[in-house]
């Protein structure tokens, strides 16, 4: 309960970087995580907020210790890190990932799961984060989100731009808003 009480307290503050109404549920949470394995470690989440999807990341068998959280809410990154002590924690914005401290630290990531309102956002700041999290994962991982929307929420000219591919895995009507999950990936050379 005090997860939902801080979401819609952020919301109220911030409505564009919160973006959603309540926490994703359970449903979508293991949709999301569901294509995730032990293999993929580290694996990078992007806006987790009270952490739905990175509990659904353990119970897939990740250690926190293979969990990067980049979170742009300093009450919400506070209590991943308390929730969360053997994760990396970084209050930091996702739109800043390219090439810059502490991210040019990191190791390469084998999937990046993210929370992100997409939607929300202006194609510029997509890109910079599309762009940021592809330069952290390794060759072949995928970077999964999900959408209210009926179609995939990065937009075909930046999946262009960027040599990405995306593809709808599936749907889930158990969450409020009923939302959708793409996997976008490195297109194969022909
Ligand atoms: C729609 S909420 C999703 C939270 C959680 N993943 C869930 O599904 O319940 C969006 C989250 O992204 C975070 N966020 C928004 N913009 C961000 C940015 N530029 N960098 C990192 N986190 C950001 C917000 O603070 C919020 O926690």
């Amino acid at each position: 309960m005090s997860e939902t009480l801080s979401f819609i307290r952020n919301m109220i503050v911030d409505p564009r970087r919160v973006g959603a109404i309540a926490p994703s549920g359970r449903a979508l949470a293991e949709l999301i995580t569901s294509e995730v394995e032990p293999r993929h470690a580290p694996v990078l989440e992007i806006g987790p907020g009270t952490g739905v999807f990175t509990r659904a990341l353990l119970a897939r068998g990740l250690q926190q210790s293979d969990l990067i959280l980049v979170e742009f809410g300093a009450e919400f990154a506070a209590a991943l890190r308390r929730a969360f002590p053997g994760a990396t924690v970084l209050h930091a914005d996702a739109s800043r990932m390219r090439r810059r401290a502490p991210f040019d630290a990191l190791p390469r990531c084998g999937a990046a799961v993210s929370g992100l309102p997409i939607l929300s956002m202006g194609s510029r700041r997509q890109m910079r984060i599309m762009e940021g999290a592809f330069a952290l994962m390794r060759p072949g991982a995928a970077f999964y989100q999900f959408t209210y929307g009926p179609v995939c929420p990065i937009p075909r000219a930046i999946l262009q731009r960027l040599g990405l591919k995306a593809e709808r895995i599936a749907g889930t009507l158990m969450n409020l808003p009923p939302a959708s999950v793409y996997r976008i990936r490195k297109a194969q050379p022909h």
